[in-house]
């Protein structure tokens, strides 16, 4: 095989065009020749946008004759779909890159394509070019409609390709998707960001906040509907500014009335709000909505003004705080959760215990915390006051000796209450056992048998851990 070369190309992979039914043929002949389809493995790092990403990337490949395989060994493509968020994604992402050159060498057939939000950024693109020349395919956040075209490239006439974009006003409508679970499923309502928090990477590798269409989102979570889907998450780096650029003048506490009202679903979520955007017409839209599930992820990131004001987020803790009053007021059985970012340049023990007394005084039912890590191309990263690793650990183990034991004791009062249940999967874990989540978002492990799969069940909660409970099915 001749030794193949990148080029900057720019291709519309139309699903129609010339170049997919040559591309869906030669795939059909390898079915013939060998008795199985051509194999992908897809990595997936990051976030829900880029597990979604994902199953578009499957979506189409699928349309184009691949199959899924679990085992890279297996496939004759394999992709990344990387995130950058913190360090520790891209240490992973490039271990595991490493890997696969391991494979490659011995065969040297199998494409290797690499997406997502690590390749919108030109210095680990190109470094990446550099030290992994193996890599076949490059594409971007904003360039996944053309793959079918970057694998045409490859296969046809044996040439690398990239595609990136760096940011668009455009929205890909009607993609195929191959989701992962057949009763919940992911749904974009936003893209990119205009928020600039300033120790986050999203606004330059996911470009400016975008809406898609109320109805092209209704359309899409109906026909979802109709296939048996129980439960939607509507994505958004931040759901609560959805259709700001709309022309037409549609906001979120809108659309989820009117998701609310779709046949056949049980339950709606929503991924990400932001509070500076909390408006009390949306506490009403979750408290009146029947469908919409009494929980709510509202990262607080810090509890110091200070530091508020540092990560340009546009709240104070005390605005912080009320929204959280307002909401238990509103809905008092509503669930809170969040995103706690530890050791963010600048920020003092008093900064770190404001931050304490903020998760102290929520009392969350989970959160997610990080350690700050510093992001180039970031204003913080340019911060001078930069906190030592040893300060950021120690802190965020203190953190966590005061966060564990009160998302325990939220636990602790479901034992001896009875939850619907939406079961998703068999568990990992033991045999038999079932899993699903309650609206509050707990996941919970129960016996059962598969054929419970998707449909909603009412679990009395028996024991409880701080990262999940335990339970029976009530009849
Ligand atoms: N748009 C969402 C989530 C963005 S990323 C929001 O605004 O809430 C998910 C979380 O990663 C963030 O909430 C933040 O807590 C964390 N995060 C982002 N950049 C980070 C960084 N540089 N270091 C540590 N944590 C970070
Ligand atoms: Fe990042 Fe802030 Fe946008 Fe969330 S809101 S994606 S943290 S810039
Ligand atoms: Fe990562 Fe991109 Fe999501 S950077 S967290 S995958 S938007």
């Amino acid at each position: 095989m001749s030794k193949r070369e990148f080029t900057d190309t720019n291709i519309d992979a139309g699903f129609d065009s010339d170049k997919i039914i040559e591309l869906k043929n030669k795939n059909e002949q390898f079915f013939i020749l060998n008795g199985r389809r051509k194999s992908y493995h897809i990595l997936t790092y990051g976030c829900q946008m880029n597990e979604h990403d994902s199953e578009k990337i499957s979506g189409m490949l699928t349309s184009i004759g691949y199959e899924e395989t679990d085992d890279e060994k297996d496939a004759e493509l394999v992709i990344f779909n990387t995130c950058l968020i913190r360090e520790n994604a891209e240490l992973k992402f490039f271990g595991k890159l490493g890997e696969v050159k391991g494979l490659k060498r011995n065969k040297p057939d199998m494409m290797v394509a690499v997406c997502g939000c690590m390749m919108q950024k030109d210095e680990i693109r190109e470094k990446l070019l550099k030290k992994f020349s193996f890599v076949d395919i490059v594409f971007g956040t904003n360039t996944i409609h053309e793959l079918p075209g970057l694998i045409y490239n490859v296969e046809f006439k044996n040439r690398k390709s990239i595609d990136i974009v760096e940011n668009t006003e455009l929205i890909y409508e009607n993609m195929p998707k191959q989701r992962k679970f057949k009763y919940k499923a992911l749904v974009n309502i936003t893209y990119g960001c205009n928020n600039f928090c300033t120790y986050c990477v999203v606004p330059y590798v996911r470009g400016r906040e975008k809406s898609r269409e109320p109805e092209e989102i209704i359309n899409e979570v109906k026909s979802l509907a109709q296939d048996g889907c129980r439960e939607v998450t509507l994505l958004g780096q931040n759901v609560n500014s959805y259709g700001s650029n709309l022309e037409i003048g549609f906001t979120f506490a809108q659309l989820l009335r009117e998701i609310d009202k779709i046949e056949g679903l049980e339950r709606i979520r929503f991924m990400t709000s932001h509070p500076k955007d909390l408006t009390d017409d949306l506490i009403s839209a979750i408290k009146d909505c029947s469908k919409v599930c009494n929980h709510i992820h509202l990262p607080v990131q810090a509890g110091s003004n200070e530091v508020l004001r540092k990560m340009n987020r546009k709240y104070t803790r005390e605005h912080y705080l009320d929204l959280i009053e307002k909401l238990k007021k509103e809905i008092p059985d509503i669930a809170i959760t969040t995103d706690i970012i530890v050791g963010f340049p600048g920020e003092t023990e008093e900064d770190f215990l404001e931050t304490v007394d903020v998760v102290r005084k929520v009392q969350y039912d989970s959160a997610f915390t990080f350690l700050y890590s510093m992001r180039e191309g970031t204003k913080a990263a340019l911060m001078v006051d930069q906190i030592p690793d040893e300060v950021k650990h120690e802190r965020f183990d203190r953190l966590l000796e005061v966060l564990y034991p009160i998302v325990l004791e939220r636990n602790s009062q479901c034992i001896g209450k009875t939850y619907p249940v939406l079961v998703e999967s068999t568990s990992k874990t033991s045999e038999n056992f079932l899993t699903g989540r309650t609206e509050h978002f707990r996941l919970v492990h129960f016996k059962g048998s598969e054929d419970l799969i998707g449909s909603t069940v009412n679990v009395k909660i028996t024991n409880v851990k701080t990262f999940h409970m335990e339970g029976e099915i009530i009849n």
